[in-house]
């Protein structure tokens, strides 16, 4: 196991030097303090308190249902965590889509509230007059465009996004929109390897790739997704780093054991 040792706080201008200079950016999703303090020991570069959290925390099916007041809960420990990762909370359905004025209220008080360095909202074009305000306001934005989980019900399903020409091209389109309003990075979920790396070159901001290949800038996963907590999630693109579903479920086993017969606690656990 290597852990990454690093000095001072991740920032947006270097996330940009890394892009530059070819170094890789590594991101993962974490939605508490004590696994987001052991990914920021381990050196992440950011962390995504991602609405997946409306899976993962909360076992909702979709991303749909989770509130801004949730996902400022779940950014504090998050935030509290970070010693170096910059941290990024997603903004959720509903939050950014009504109005501008709205997008940049929902925008302050994420930040304010939880502490969070940057929000992330998903779409391209029709959303970025509510991006261009936030960034005006001051709120750094990291765009989301291909596979866009809130938008599940119009795409009907999880499928590879951008496989004809036409979608390629305004996935294309689109980034180059918000890389010129100011998005600080864009993420790229669930597209051909080939339509994200021409997406790299193509952008001067630096571009995270989840089921996008090998030509991005960096890559995020979802962090009980890679450590292999979640059995059922076996999209082509995960690799799984751990297999603590079985782990844990030893462990508790054993625990239910050592109760079960009496041997849990012994003398020198009691006081
Ligand atoms: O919510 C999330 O976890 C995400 C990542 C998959 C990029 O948006």
């Amino acid at each position: 196991m290597s852990v990454h040792v690093q000095n001072s706080r991740m920032t947006t201008s270097k996330l940009r030097q890394m892009k530059a200079s070819g170094e890789k950016i590594a991101m993962l999703t974490s939605y508490d303090f004590t696994l987001a303090s052991l990914v920021d020991e381990a050196g992440i570069d950011m962390l995504l308190v991602g609405d997946s959290a409306s899976n993962i925390v909360c076992g909702n099916l979709y991303t749909l249902p989770i509130t801004v007041d949730e996902m400022i809960f779940l950014t504090k420990g998050v935030v509290r965590a970070a010693q170096h990762a910059l941290v990024v909370c997603d903004m959720p359905f509903g939050s950014y889509q009504i109005s501008e004025e709205e997008a940049v209220r929902n925008a302050i008080k994420i930040m304010k509230e939880s502490g969070c360095d940057a929000v992330k909202l998903e779409g391209g074009e029709e959303i970025l007059p509510a991006i261009r305000h936030m960034i005006q306001a001051g709120v750094p934005v990291m765009g989301h465009l291909g596979l866009t989980p809130q938008s599940v019900n119009q795409f009907g399903g999880y499928g590879l996004r951008a496989k004809d020409d036409a979608e390629a091209e305004k996935l294309l389109h689109d980034a180059k929109l918000l890389d010129e309003a100011g998005c600080f990075s864009i993420v790229l979920e669930k597209i051909p390897a080939a339509l994200a790396a021409r997406v790299t070159k193509a952008v001067s901001c630096p571009v995270i790739g989840i089921g996008a290949g090998n030509g991005c800038d960096g890559q995020v996963l979802v962090l009980q997704d890679m450590l292999g907590m979640n059995q059922g999630f076996k999209p082509k693109f995960l690799r799984r780093f751990a297999a603590l579903a079985s782990e844990i479920k030893n462990a508790v086993g054993n625990y239910i054991d050592a109760v079960k017969n009496s041997s849990f606690p012994s003398e020198e656990e009691s006081y």
